[in-house]
């Protein structure tokens, strides 16, 4: 089988971002197939680079494309929320810069055994990491209640109670085990709904990718994590793919780069609180339309940078 392909987004701001050329160790969080992580090596032969992923398979692909840079690399099996813990036992306190590019790969999205896309039949899996509770089984076990509730907050669906409704009734007799079967049922619960460009059953499936992975839980600490690790005028950046992951990440980096936070009428600080990181990135940085046109998975994706300008309180 052809090597599977993942066309990594917004590179070209990316390494303009992490300015590789200045060397030092790179953390990949979510090293995928490696694309941008082999473009950084390739930047510069003083940079090393920690690549960490959750997915046993995207891990050995990116391996084997990375395997010329062997001496230069160290790949992690893990979550990037345990970034603390992986960086402790690696001995590296502090590193030059960190990539987040969240979310899933082509290869999860083109694998129909991995269950992440309605375009393909398949089980409902989505698991990342291949292990812990598949997306069948919360179908199968949450409350209506629950399901409602993650198909409204992870999916934006505006007709999650009907959709969770419509599983409780399916499940009494047959659970709902492929993707198929849940695309079909989402199209019939939300009636005559249209997006333009859109299936009906995108939100939900994003709702329940995000359930299985706890992909919202988790951004928090590894943002948190990530920043605290950051040496003297390096990086963070993160490329996310919608608008709930987006907002987190803008609101900890508004609250990361907050200074002073004294009422203006106070004659001095009394809150001692000093800007030890600036936002590199004002606004999101977005593809242009040829990147889209040549990538459209790249169409949702927003980038944010932060840098450390002084040391941590
Ligand atoms: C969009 S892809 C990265 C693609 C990569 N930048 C490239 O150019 O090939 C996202 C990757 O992040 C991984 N991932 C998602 N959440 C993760 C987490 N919490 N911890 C570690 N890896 C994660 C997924 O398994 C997937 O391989």
């Amino acid at each position: 089988m052809a090597a599977p392909l993942h066309v990594p987004v917004l590179l070209r701001e990316v390494l303009q971002l992490l300015r590789p050329e200045r060397g030092g160790v790179v953390v990949d969080a979510t090293l995928g197939l490696g694309g941008h992580a082999e473009a950084l090596l390739e930047a510069s032969s003083g940079l090393r680079l920690v690549g960490i992923d959750r997915d046993p398979e995207a891990l050995a692909l990116a391996g084997e494309r990375l395997s010329r840079f062997a001496d230069r690399l160290v790949l992690v099996e893990g979550r990037h929320e345990d970034l603390a813990l992986h960086l402790e036992r690696l001995g590296l306190p502090t590193v030059d810069g960190v990539l987040a590019d969240l979310g899933v790969s082509s290869m999860q999205l083109d694998r129909p055994e991995r269950g992440f896309s309605f375009m393909r039949d398949g089980p409902l899996d989505m698991r990342m990491a291949r292990k812990g509770t598949t997306a069948e089984e919360l179908l199968a076990t949450l409350p209506g209640e629950e399901l409602a509730r993650i198909f409204r907050e992870y999916g934006e669906e505006p007709r999650a109670g009907a959709v969770a409704r419509a599983i409780v009734d399916v499940r009494k007799t047959d659970p709902v085990r492929t993707t198929g079967e849940l695309r079909r049922l989402v199209a019939r619960a939300v009636g005559g709904r249209r997006e333009p460009g859109r299936d009906p059953a995108t939100r939900v499936f994003q709702a329940l990718r995000i359930a299985t992975n706890r992909e919202l839980v988790d951004l928090e600490r590894f943002l948190d994590d990530a920043i605290a690790r950051l040496s003297l005028g390096s990086r963070l950046a993160v490329l996310s793919y919608h608008s709930l992951e987006d907002r987190i990440v803008k609101e900890t980096f508004r609250e990361e780069t907050t200074g002073c936070t004294c009422p203006p009428s106070f004659p001095v600080c009394v809150c001692s609180r000093r800007r030890v990181l600036a936002l590199v990135t004002r606004k999101p940085v977005r593809p242009s339309e040829e990147e889209v046109r040549a990538n459209p998975r790249a169409r949702s994706a927003r980038l944010r940078a932060i840098e450390r300008i002084a040391e941590a309180r």
